[in-house]
């Protein structure tokens, strides 16, 4: 996930800047680059790869000056090459911008106030320096347009009216020259100012400060920043506004996880924003763009992978089909490479999910597909990744880095990929389409409200004392509840086993006991009479059943010993809170087992032997 970094003091700032990138490493980047001003100059430099290779880049610059700023990034507008990466500047190269999130309507903006501009990057962040160039110009008289000195009020106004045309979310850091400080924003991004002895820090991160201080202002939501080496002005709706200091008292580890504990707790934390940054690359003003056309003459569509990311694709078949009313195949890509498949290609597409775009299986599923003459179509979270040179063509999914082993955002994403290719493949009447998006639209606050209101905690207490457990769901819900009991197992290591909730009776009743508890997916869609008779035959075996129900579902309660209650959505859309839920009910349990929950025994990130 991108990282911005600014410094304004008396120091010299490039071994601060550089200092601090190298803090907030952790978040992941694929290049990075650093600007220093010194009055009527700016000197930058960019990279491809690791932050060592621009300190050493750096070591002989000479490039001194008491502001500076850089960015690490995490492609998600164009490849990771040095024309994309940060900073970028205006056409004079006089005002610098980094920038942390994702600007949805550039492409407009290009098109339209910015016709006349010559671009160098295909970044989305590119239009924010010439934004503020034209705005800067039409603020300034002659003289003061020649005088070379800009001041804090001028800058400011400048950055203000150019955010005014972004849709999207940022975060982002401004340097302009002539003007001896730093304007900063942000939106949906996050944003901290460390507070120093006549020196700023600002950063999307408080890692990257912490070693020069634990003052850290918390910016909130549309704060607009000024930051100059003795003063700090904020600003928000037009009006000036007082944030408080923070003393912080993490250690470093833990403020790289945000104050998490794990990893794994702050990247389900991270689930809504991540939904949210997936649909905004995609979504726009109700429009599904992909930019894939050629799956709208699909015939059918395969989907391999592994792991969770088959659990994903699972729950893929069952969206695409519903909303597409297309046939969707699905084949484990380990066991797709090595079986007697027929297949005429020229009518498939494949798709090949997989979050880290690394894992062997699934690359040569991805191989295998294309000897058949499929079109191919990686779904992945890592831009540049290998899946993505083997496909035809990539969606991304945007959850940002995740380091923990079990994935958990990267999942949610997928799901959210597959309600978007739904859409996009539907050919529903358009009133029925835009009730769709409007769902879709509110699973970040689903996902949020999962957070906020679900006291997972006392459940994963009680299924914390035993040894074995069984998940079941059925319809959408049946890979829900797959998911729910594999990363149960991978991080807890209590035997878990998903099962479609009709199919105990044909074997698995034999195993239970009061002693193996059952979490059953009891979402009111068409089937649930069907699943809640499920429920019965469970509990007439004597297993203690924990359902997982909308929260006005009254009727539930009657046969089961617990539920916790999630959000209410369309049957078709619950498996975004569904899966929230069982995200958290496996990482609770797991902490009160006492595991290590970000490593897992004998599991890897990313699995690159078959
Ligand atoms: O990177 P991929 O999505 O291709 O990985 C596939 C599986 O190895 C992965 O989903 C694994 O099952 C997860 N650790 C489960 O949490």
């Amino acid at each position: 996930m991108c990282g911005i970094v600014g410094y304004v003091g008396e120091r010299e700032a490039l071994p601060i800047i550089l200092k601090a990138l190298k803090r907030i490493e952790y978040r992941g980047y694929d290049s990075c680059g650093v600007l220093v001003q010194n009055q009527g100059e700016m000197m930058g430099h960019k990279e491809v790869g690791a932050i060592d290779c621009l300190i050493s880049s750096l070591s002989k610059s000479g490039y001194e000056g008491k502001i500076a700023i850089g960015h690490s990034r995490w492609a998600t507008h164009g490849a990771p090459t040095v024309t994309n990466a940060h900073p970028h500047l205006d056409c004079n190269g006089e005002i610098a911008v980094v920038h942390n999130g994702i600007i949805e309507n550039y492409q407009s903006i290009k098109e339209g106030v910015l016709c006349d501009c010559i671009f160098q990057s295909e970044t989305d962040t590119e239009v924010i320096p010439h934004l503020i160039n034209i705005c800067l110009k039409s603020k300034l008289s002659p003289t003061e347009l020649h005088s070379g000195e800009l001041n804090a009020m001028q800058v400011k106004e400048a950055v203000k009216e150019a955010l005014s045309y972004l849709r999207g979310s940022y975060a982002i850091l401004v340097a302009v020259k002539g003007f001896d400080g730093l304007v900063a924003a942000r939106k949906e991004s996050p944003l901290i100012v460390g507070v120093g002895d006549r020196e700023f820090f600002v950063a999307s991160d408080v890692p990257a400060v912490l070693n020069q201080t634990n003052r850290i202002i918390f910016l909130e939501e549309e704060d607009l920043v000024v930051v100059e080496k003795d003063s700090i002005y904020i600003e928000n709706g037009g009006s000036e506004v007082k944030r408080e200091e923070s003393l912080i008292e993490w250690t470093i580890e833990d403020a790289e996880k945000g104050g998490y504990e794990h990893f794994m707790l702050k990247e389900i934390h991270e689930e809504p924003k991540a939904i949210r940054d997936t649909l905004m690359g995609y979504l726009t003003e109700g429009r599904i763009n992909l930019g894939l056309d050629f799956i709208v003459d699909a015939e059918s569509i395969l989907l391999v992978a592994c792991g969770t990311s088959y659990y994903a694709a699972l729950c893929g078949k069952y969206i695409i089909e519903n909303l597409a009313k297309i046939p969707v195949r699905i084949e484990v890509a380990s066991e797709f490479n090595y079986s007697d498949f027929v297949l005429d290609g020229s009518k498939v597409v494949a798709m090949a999910i997989t979050q880290s775009g690394e894992t062997a299986d699934t690359l040569t599923a991805l191989k295998k597909a294309k000897g058949y003459g499929c079109k191919t179509v990686a779904i992945t979270n890592v831009l540049g990744s290998s899946a993505t040179r083997l496909a035809d063509e990539t969606i991304y999914s945007r959850a940002g880095p995740e380091i923990g082993v079990a994935a958990t955002k990267s999942f949610i994403t997928q799901l959210t990929i597959f309600y978007l290719l739904g859409l996009f493949l539907s050919k529903m009447p358009a009133s029925v389409f835009a009730e769709h998006i409007n769902e879709l639209k509110r699973m970040p606050q689903i996902a949020q409200r999962v957070l906020d209101e679900v006291n997972i905690q006392k459940h994963a207490r009680y299924l914390s004392k035993y040894e074995h457990t069984f998940f079941v769901g059925r319809g959408i819900n049946l890979p829900i509840s797959l998911e729910g009991a594999l990363k149960l197992k991978e991080i807890s290591y209590i035997h878990a086993e998903g099962y479609a909730a009709g199919e105990l009776k044909h074997g698995p009743f034999a195993l239970l006991t009061e002693d193996t508890p059952v979490i059953a997916i009891l979402t009111r869609d068409d089937i649930y009479e069907k699943t809640l008779g499920n429920v019965k035959e469970i509990k007439a075996r004597g297993s203690p059943v924990i359902a997982i129900a909308e929260e006005d579902d009254e009727e539930v309660e009657k046969y089961v010993d617990d539920v916790i209650r999630v959000p209410r959505t369309s049957a078709l859309f619950s498996p975004i809170p569904n899966t929230v839920a069982l995200h958290l009910l496996a990482y609770w349990t797991a902490k009160e087992r006492g595991c290590e929950i970000d490593k897992p025994r004998n599991l890897a990130k990313s699995v690159t032997v078959e």
